[in-house]
This record gives structure tokens, C-alpha cells and sequence, in this order.
């Protein structure tokens, strides 16, 4: 047998007994490294003769070639091998139960939403959004508040563009317009989200978070608006009894207009909702203005409704007892600890809204 054959006889011999990466990587220094078995049969060339050297280099490099790919093959599938035992290793069960942490803790923004969402569906509200940039046209013209109306300056918009076609919507109300001109009667909302007005205090913030409600149908009432907001009121303070008035105002948007005060006292420096002589205010409402129902094509002599509007931040405040609104939106984890909630208590009306 030549040398040649006895090369490749024992290389086959070694190749078929080979387990892993390593022992190949010392097969191959065996046969290609510096004195290796290959690399010295190269070295013989320059002591035969040129007709020989010639059919030698020729049986050689063939040799060289098939080693070297069957290395190489075999290379590969070693790092196919790994990959798919790491892709085994790692694969996730999504049946599984998840594993419970308690890291994360819910924006009390984000848990008087949910529970305001909770009461009012309870009562047949669903929910609607709108855009935070806005038209003019949605957010004033729509809403009887036509240009150089004095309530437009009240509100310290902040427009987009220079014509002040566009701008950030400076309360929810121009969802009701969305909501009306895009669907047919009756309609029964609410509509949490953010507002924004150029304003910065302790109780004033650029960005800030209102809720809207509107019920439009045959024969709606203001005695529907009161039950509605005096179930609404109990239900979210968490008290049996409410103490609450409607004083008259003022909204383009809605004749009549009123404002709405709930009572409270305050008790070893605590507010406590409900009772005693103090009042606070906290939404505006009315029944909705003809002109409104006009503009998004509902007929007013066959439909009428009421609407209102609060600030969702001051009833958080309210509630859970923060008293500057500006900590609501610096992201500070150490107060996001102390007032927010645990993420798998979901407000619900049956279960309770805040424990
Ligand atoms: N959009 C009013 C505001 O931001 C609040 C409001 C008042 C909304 C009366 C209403 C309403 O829907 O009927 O000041």
C-alpha cells in the first residue's frame, strides 16, 4: 500500500471513532499542523523527480481536498449539534404558570382609571379614545366654541402649527365630537385620557389626565346626570352617602351647565369625602348643546343627552391622599412604590376597587 493510502486508511479510521469538537480540532493539527501527517508528504515533493512529482501533487491535493472537507463537514454539524441542544435547553413552556414578582407597581393614574372604567361599566358606559393632537375644529368649533370665543383663551392651548389648525387636545371633549359624527344614536361613553394646557403648580400640570362622559338618547334628562354622577361619586370614594351639589356655570358646549361640589370635612388632617360643610369641586357637566348635536349630525328634536368632564389627577389626589400633582409625572420609583398598586389587583366593582 502506498503511503498515500496508508494516510487516508488511518484517517478514516480516526475520522469514524471522532466525538466531539475537541478530538476533531487534534485530528486536524494531526494531519494539516506544522509536522502533520499531510503537511510532511508536501515536504517529500521536492525530492522526486518532475514526472512524478507531477502525479504525486496531483494525488495529494485530492487527498488534501476530501480530508478537508470531511473536517470541515463534520465541523459544522458539532456546531449545529450545540445550537440546537442550547435552542432545546432554552425552550420556554407558555403553558406554564408564570412566576410571580412583585417588582412592578401600578401608577395610581393608571388604577383610577381602571376603577372609574369598572363603576361606569357596571351602568352600561363603554370606553372611547381619541388622538392627543387634535383639530381645532374637534376641539373648539364642534363644541360651540367658535373662534374669539372667550373660552378659548381660558384653555392656554398648546397649537402645532402656526395657522392653529392643529393642536394638543386641551380636554377630552372632542371625543364626544369623534364619537357622535362617526356612529349613529344612542351613545353611552366615557373617555379617559391626556389633556394638556400650558400651566405648571402644584395642582397644575402641562400634561394632565381627564375623563369624559356622554349619554345621548330619546328622552335623557338632568335627572338621569344626577343619579348617574351620584352613583358614580359613592361608588368611587367608597361611601355610602355623598353629599353633593350643582351649582350653575357655564360651557359653550352644554345649556344647561352646571358644576358639581361634593362635601367633606376634614378629620386629624385627613379629608374624609361625603359629610360635613366644607365643598369641593370636582366636574363640570350639562345637558348637551344643541348646536353640538347639530355639528355631528344628530338630530336634537329627536335625541338629547347630557355630558361631563373631570380631572381624573385630582381624584386620584383625592383619593389616595397625594397632595402635589407634579410627583404624579416624575417618575420617581421610590413614590411609585409607596402610592402605586399591586399589579394583579384589577379594580373590579364585585371584588372591591381598591384594596
Ligand atoms: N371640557 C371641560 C373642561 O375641560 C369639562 C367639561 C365640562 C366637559 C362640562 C363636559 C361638560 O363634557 O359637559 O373644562
Amino acid at each position: 500500500m502506498s503511503d498515500l493510502n496508508i494516510i487516508v486508511e488511518s484517517f478514516e479510521k480516526k475520522f469514524s471513532n471522532i466525538k466531539s469538537k475537541e478530538e476533531l480540532q487534534n485530528l486536524k493539527s494531526e494531519f494539516f499542523g506544522k509536522n502533520g501527517l499531510i503537511s510532511s508528504e508536501f515536504k517529500k515533493m521536492n525530492t522526486l523527480n518532475p514526472e512524478d512529482r507531477k502525479t504525486f501533487a496531483k494525488s495529494l491535493n485530492d487527498i488534501k481536498n476530501q480530508i478537508t472537507h470531511q473536517i470541515e463537514k463534520r465541523f459544522k454539524d458539532f456546531e449545529n449539534q450545540t445550537i440546537n441542544e442550547k435552542l432545546k435547553s432554552e425552550k420556554v413552556d407558555v403553558t406554564l404558570p408564570t412566576k410571580i414578582t412583585h417588582n412592578g407597581k401600578i401608577h395610581p393614574v393608571s388604577q383610577v382609571i381602571d376603577e372609574i372604567s369598572s363603576i361606569f361599566s357596571e351602568i352600561g358606559f363603554s370606553v372611547a379614545e381619541g388622538p392627543d393632537v387634535e383639530s381645532e375644529y374637534n376641539n373648539f368649533t364642534a363644541l360651540n366654541t367658535p373662534e374669539n370665543h372667550p373660552a378659548r383663551d381660558m384653555h392656554d392651548t398648546f397649537y402645532l402649527d402656526k395657522n392653529k389648525k392643529t393642536l394638543l387636545r386641551t380636554h377630552t371633549s372632542p371625543v364626544q365630537i369623534r364619537t357622535m359624527s362617526n356612529g349613529k344614536p344612542p351613545f353611552k361613553i366615557i373617555v379617559p385620557g391626556r389633556t394638556y394646557r400650558c400651566d405648571s403648580d402644584q395642582t397644575h400640570a402641562p400634561m394632565f389626565h381627564q375623563l369624559e362622559g356622554l349619554h345621548i338618547d330619546k328622552n335623557i334628562t338632568m335627572g338621569h346626570l344626577k343619579g348617574c354622577l351620584n352613583y358614580f361619586i359613592r361608588e368611587f370614594f367608597e361611601v355610602k352617602k355623598i353629599k353633593m351639589r350643582f351649582r350653575p356655570s357655564h360651557f359653550p358646549f352644554t345649556e344647561p351647565s352646571a358644576e358639581v361640589d361634593i362635601g367633606y370635612k376634614v378629620e386629624n388632617d385627613k379629608i374624609v369625602i361625603g359629610e360635613g360643610d366644607k365643598w369641593l369641586e370636582i366636574l363640570g357637566c350639562g345637558m348637551v348643546h344643541p348646536n353640538v348635536l347639530k355639528n355631528t349630525n344628530v338630530d336634537p328634536s329627536k335625541f338629547q343627552g347630557f355630558a361631563f368632564g373631570m380631572g381624573i389627577d385630582r381624584l386620584a389626589m383625592l383619593k389616595y391622599g397625594i397632595n402635589d400633582l407634579r410627583a404624579f409625572f416624575e417618575t420617581d420609583y421610590r413614590w411609585l412604590n409607596h402610592f402605586g398598586f399591586d399589579p394583579l389587583d384589577i379594580p373590579t366593582n364585585y371584588r372591591g376597587l381598591s384594596r
